[in-house]
């Protein structure tokens, strides 16, 4: 009686198991790339080129229609971020975080007239957002919304590879049987295969000034060295204790045992 009952619960727990297979390859499951990133593991770190590049990918291609607004400016010269420069560890005085600001202009305001104005940007700004608000957004993009970055890689499951294989995996027909509504694009990285976003890369869409080949694989695994940075600027900081307090906790316990066997040497126990 009871191996028949288990042996009926086990056919049931397949059968579930089989189904939930079949469902998720009947399409709506996001497809993923298997793409290896340098700050992955216990001693991954940011690889600075990658993410400096990314930030040129970010400017040139993704600040037309996201937004970063968490992130100041002079974050990117902090410790451990893509333009830190050990002659200047104070950001506000690098010259090349200086020359990056340069390239934003904000909105200040408002003035002693009461209006507001554009100025070229300060290191303490923070990156200016494309849109006023998120109706202005949506109505540029055809109802869909463009996310803030700030956070974006965190926010997602499997943030860096999913953000790549969605930047790399936009195809120009959808396979038959899928009905695309109109302004969407096929993406079967992107949930339920169709994305408001319209394909942001191309071959050659920037110029690198490091000589790397801008292809559409690279620029997608630049910019997402770059998010994962402002998603968290503190991961090198954050590892780097990890393993301090390790050793120190193995370094502590070797002179626990020593003094443990010193003040007990001559005791019977
Ligand atoms: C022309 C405007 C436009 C540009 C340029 C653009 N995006 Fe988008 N992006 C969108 C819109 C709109 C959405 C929302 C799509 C949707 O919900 O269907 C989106 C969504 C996304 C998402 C999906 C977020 C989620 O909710 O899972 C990611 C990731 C993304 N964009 C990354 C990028 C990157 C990286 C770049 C630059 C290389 C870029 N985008 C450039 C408009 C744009």
């Amino acid at each position: 009686m009871r191996l028949s009952k288990l042996t009926a619960s086990l056919v049931a727990a397949a059968s579930i198991c089989l189904a939930a297979g079949a469902a998720s390859a009947s399409g709506g499951e996001a497809v993923l790339k298997d793409e290896h990133f340098s700050f992955e593991g216990l001693f991954g770190t940011y690889d600075k080129a990658a993410a400096q590049r990314g930030f040129q990918v970010y400017q040139e291609s993704c600040s037309s229609c996201h937004s970063m607004s968490l992130v100041a400016i002079r974050n990117l010269g902090d410790p451990g971020a893509p333009f830190y420069d050990e002659e200047h560890p104070n950001p506000n005085e690098s010259p090349v975080i200086k020359a990056i600001a340069d390239m934003f202009t904000v909105t200040d305001g408002p003035d002693s007239e009461g209006d507001m104005f554009e100025r070229s940007a300060k290191p303490f700004d923070h990156f200016p957002s494309p849109f006023a608000n998120e109706q202005a957004a949506r109505a540029s993009n055809g109802g869909a919304f463009p996310p803030d970055f700030s956070v974006l890689v965190r926010a997602r499951e499997h943030g860096p590879q999913y953000i790549y294989s969605l930047l790399t995996s936009y195809e120009d027909e959808a396979p038959e049987g899928v009905d695309m509504r109109p302004g969407m694009n096929y993406n079967p990285a992107f949930k339920g295969g169709m994305i408001g976003m319209p394909p942001p890369l191309f071959d050659e869409l920037v110029e690198y000034s490091d000589g790397t080949q801008a292809s559409v694989e690279q620029m997608a695994h630049d910019v997402v060295t770059f998010m994962a940075w402002a998603s968290d600027p503190k991961m090198e900081q954050r590892k780097r204790m990890g393993w301090m307090v390790m050793i120190y906790l193995f370094i502590f316990a070797l002179l626990m045992y020593g003094s443990y066997k010193a003040v007990w040497r001559d005791v019977e126990h």
